[in-house]
């Protein structure tokens, strides 16, 4: 018996999407299912300033496909020089709907991030008042810290504090790969969400190591033990509203990640909806997917759902996707679940 569901159009609440050439290639692979997405501000520059966010905005919307609704959500790059009057000018106008938190030398392109957070406590106050939400790369960057510790740690030394400090601020926690993330979400009341990608529902750290390195597995935080992606599955598919979809998607060209000094980042953009739906069926809650992908995001930012609808049939052969998208900046490779995939979006 043919399989299907329907969803409300769904929405990445977590998008790396570039800009030039890769920008261009890989957006198509967005708007082919989602509506709306973070933008991740991670540019180099970064996008720091509401006259850098506007200006990308008015970049992303012009390298749209033809045909193409979608609707992108700005974000700006957190400093230790961010003016906490801009940011409040920029959400006031709609154009900016959070702020990133980027540790300093976390991840690609960090290096303009925090080292100081009370450098940052007026702008976070500011953000507090108007109710703007703050999203967290939760990792420490101490060298000490083990890199599986490093969301951990980022819990209990970082944003618990931080939390108590300022109790009003909305805070979302990214790309969440522990247990540990997964519990204090689940804990932290209605300003506390999380964000959890497609692949770490799929890989943990065996699959990046085991039997050769897989640098297209390579993203941070690093997938960690089984035990943790059991954990995002419970969390994922709870149906607990302080759970959403953010991919993560983070495009890099094959050469700059099958390399010595190997990029982090997974490209989950062309395939997630058909692998949520696999996971989701896997774990018995393909009813909870919808609320996962399409409506616990919107009601944390206080936006509408969207009206439009995607359909997933699952089919008798396993249905095959490019392994790889050819842009101009060069190809990019696509998240191998590792596993034949039967779901398919119809339209
Ligand atoms: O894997 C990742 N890739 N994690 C991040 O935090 C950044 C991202 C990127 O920009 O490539
Ligand atoms: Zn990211």
């Amino acid at each position: 018996m043919m399989q299907e569901i329907t969803l409300r159009r769904p929405d990445d609440w977590h998008l790396h999407l570039r800009d030039g050439a890769m920008l261009k290639g890989v957006l198509p692979e967005t708007t082919r299912h989602f509506a709306r997405a973070i933008v991740m501000p991670n540019l180099v520059p970064p996008v720091v300033t509401a006259k850098d966010a506007s200006a990308y905005r008015d970049r992303i919307l012009a390298a749209l496909p033809a045909g193409a609704v979608f609707e992108p959500l700005m974000t700006l790059y957190l400093t230790e020089g961010t003016d906490p009057a801009d940011v409040a000018a920029a959400a006031a106008g709609g154009l900016v709907k959070a702020v990133k938190l980027y540790p300093a030398g976390a991840t690609t392109n960090s290096h303009s991030g925090v080292r100081n957070l009370d450098a940052v406590m007026p702008v976070l106050e500011k953000m507090a008042g108007i109710g703007l939400p703050l999203l967290t790369h939760g990792e420490v960057t101490t060298p000490e810290v083990d890199i599986f510790d490093r969301e951990a740690v980022f819990i209990d030394t970082v944003l618990d504090p931080l939390r108590r400090r300022l109790p009003e601020l909305r805070v979302v926690m990214e790309h969440i790969t522990t247990a540990e993330g997964a519990a204090y979400a689940a804990e932290g009341g209605p300003n506390l969400a999380a964000t959890i990608t497609t692949h770490h529902l799929i890989i943990n750290r065996n699959h990046i190591l085991v039997g050769g390195i897989k640098p297209h597995y390579y993203c941070l935080p690093v997938a960690k033990r089984e035990h943790h992606r059991q954990a995002l599955r419970k969390a994922a598919t709870s149906g607990a509203p302080c759970y959403f979809l953010g991919t993560d998607s983070a495009p890099h060209v094959d050469a700059l990640k099958e390399h010595a000094c190997g990029c982090a980042g997974c490209f989950t953009a062309t395939n997630t909806m058909p692998l949520l739906a696999h996971v989701f069926e896997e774990e018995g809650a393909l009813d909870r997917l919808e609320g996962f992908a399409s409506l616990h995001g919107p009601a944390f930012y206080g936006l509408p759902p969207n009206e439009a609808r995607i359909r997933l049939v699952k089919h008798e052969a396993p249905q095959v996707f490019p392994a790889k998208i050819l842009t101009e900046a060069g190809p990019v490779t696509v998240f191998d679940p590792g596993f034949p995939v039967h779901w398919h979006v119809e339209s």
